[in-house]
């Protein structure tokens, strides 16, 4: 079959094996520990799918990135705002209409575009989903720490040849919701000292990294931080206000978040959510704080993919973030990451820093038909983000050297080379140290059994 006949295939929606492609075919698509399925969805059912279409001038951007964090350089610190990186990444045209043209026929609804222009989210029918992606076969699974219910397709979806040019991926197919880092923790395998120390509380972590009670953000410059939540984990404003009254007594500080962007269920406070905007709070004291907080049961496709649209789609953001989420790079298509990748380069152009927990697994060996391999853990494995491990005290009960948490991760890869130190990532010149000392010691050592 001609070109011909594959571009009316794609809008008769009927393809021949000639006609189509595979964008995804090394995505790993077994069922995650602790995850059931309920079996097939009902072809009348709604889902959200998310259309990563294929972006422009992808070089220059990379250029630029280095440029604006090179000190070297003339454009240092010359960050691109998000219109600037619109303007660069917008897919053309050809790829809009084209992409478009496709979901219409299909009968996607309710489609939902970010400033960037390169990610459409739609609402479809299972049974109109099932025509647009062939081969995919949508089932319920139910699991996860809080029960949580998505629709995934346990087989492997194309999309039409005349697509290959314009569409990087569809999300919400395959991957599922991350599980807590916290419930992963392994047990140690020598009782010992290892990551026990009694009480770290913030005044702890602020003695050991010598901050006095003036070393706070004074309020007056636009200095923010935020963090991501995912998989229906809450915090809590009454349990941050009182963890402020008990462990916050001697430095200034803010005693609420600024700004929650998503949905806070109304469900029971998470352990790690809390955790994570108790101690970013404490540490980069006084700071204007966000909370990223993925939306509640049935939206949540990919937890993550939503939290970097978000990112394409406001202006203003905070100038750091913190999250700590990641999948084995191994388990991902070499599509999703690579355009996650681009995803964060275009957060690195804008000035945005990243940070992102090194995983919990050390270096991750595991076997590979007998030979055994190192195991990074992604996006800790991105270039462009800044990746931070954890450690404990070397004595438990005083405030002395650290040691290397035995589980964390090293942020490093199988996939992406080593980048050069002044294009890893860019500290905004606001950004109040505090905040990057602090996750550098990260929360591994908080309590037993707790990480970042
Ligand atoms: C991006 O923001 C606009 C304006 O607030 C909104 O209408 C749109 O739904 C957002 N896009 C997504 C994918 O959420
Ligand atoms: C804190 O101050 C002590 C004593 O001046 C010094 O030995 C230590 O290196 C400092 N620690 C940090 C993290 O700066
Ligand atoms: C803390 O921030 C507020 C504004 O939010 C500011 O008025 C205050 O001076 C700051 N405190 C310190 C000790 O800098
Ligand atoms: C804070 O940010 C706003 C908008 O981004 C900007 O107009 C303002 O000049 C900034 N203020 C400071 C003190 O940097």
């Amino acid at each position: 079959m001609g070109l011909q006949g594959c571009l009316l295939g794609l809008f008769a929606l009927i393809l021949s094996g000639k006609c189509s492609y595979s964008p995804e075919p090394d995505q790993r698509r077994t069922l995650p520990p602790g995850w059931v399925s309920l079996g097939r969805a009902d072809p009348e059912e709604e889902l959200s799918l998310t259309f990563a279409l294929r972006q422009q001038n992808l070089e220059r951007l990379s250029e630029l990135v280095q440029a604006v964090s090179d000190p070297n350089s003339p454009q240092y610190g010359k960050y691109l705002t998000l219109e600037n990186v619109a303007d660069l990444v917008r897919p053309s045209p050809l790829t809009l209409h084209m992409v478009q043209k496709w979901l219409l026929a299909a009968g996607a609804q309710k489609c939902h575009s970010v400033i960037t222009q390169d990610f459409l989210t739609c609402w479809l029918s299972i049974r109109q989903a099932e025509l647009l992606l062939p081969g995919a076969e949508f089932h319920h699974y139910v699991g996860g720490p809080t029960e949580t219910h998505v629709v995934r397709s346990p087989r492997p979806y194309q999309l039409p040849q005349a697509l290959a040019p314009h569409v990087d991926f569809v999300g919400g197919l395959h991957r599922f919701p991350p599980t807590s880092s916290l419930r992963q923790r392994p047990e140690p395998q020598v009782t010992g000292t290892v990551g026990l120390h009694l009480g770290v509380t913030p005044s702890v972590i602020r003695k050991r990294y010598n901050l006095t009670s003036q070393d706070v953000g004074s309020g007056t410059s636009n200095n923010s931080q935020a963090c991501a939540q995912f998989l229906e984990q809450y915090f809590h404003d009454s349990d941050l206000a009182q963890f402020m009254r008990l462990f916050g007594g001697n430095f200034a500080h803010q005693a609420s978040v600024t700004r929650v962007v998503g949905q806070q269920g109304r469900g029971r406070a998470g352990i790690e959510a809390s955790l994570d905007v108790q101690y970013l709070m404490s540490a980069g004291a006084n700071i204007s704080t966000w909370v990223y907080s993925s939306p509640g049961r049935h939206e949540g496709q990919e937890p993550f993919l939503q939290w970097l649209m978000l990112l394409s789609n406001e202006s203003a953001l905070p100038h750091v973030h913190t999250v700590s989420y990641g999948d084995e790079e191994d388990s991902l298509s070499s599509a999703y990451i690579q355009r996650v990748n681009t995803e964060l380069m275009k957060a690195a152009a804008r000035g945005l820093t990243l940070l992102f927990a090194s995983g919990d697994s050390g270096a991750g060996c595991w076997s590979v038909s007998g030979r055994h391999q190192f195991r990074p853990t992604f996006p800790a494995s991105s270039p462009y983000v800044t990746t931070v491990g954890g450690t404990s005290f070397q004595e438990p009960f005083l405030i002395t050297n650290e040691i290397v948490d035995y589980i964390s991760g090293g942020g490093f890869s199988n996939v992406f080379p080593r980048p050069s130190s002044a294009s890893a990532t860019s500290w905004n010149a606001d950004l109040h140290c505090s905040i990057c000392r602090f996750l550098l010691f990260s929360v591994y050592s908080l309590s037993p059994g707790t990480n970042h």
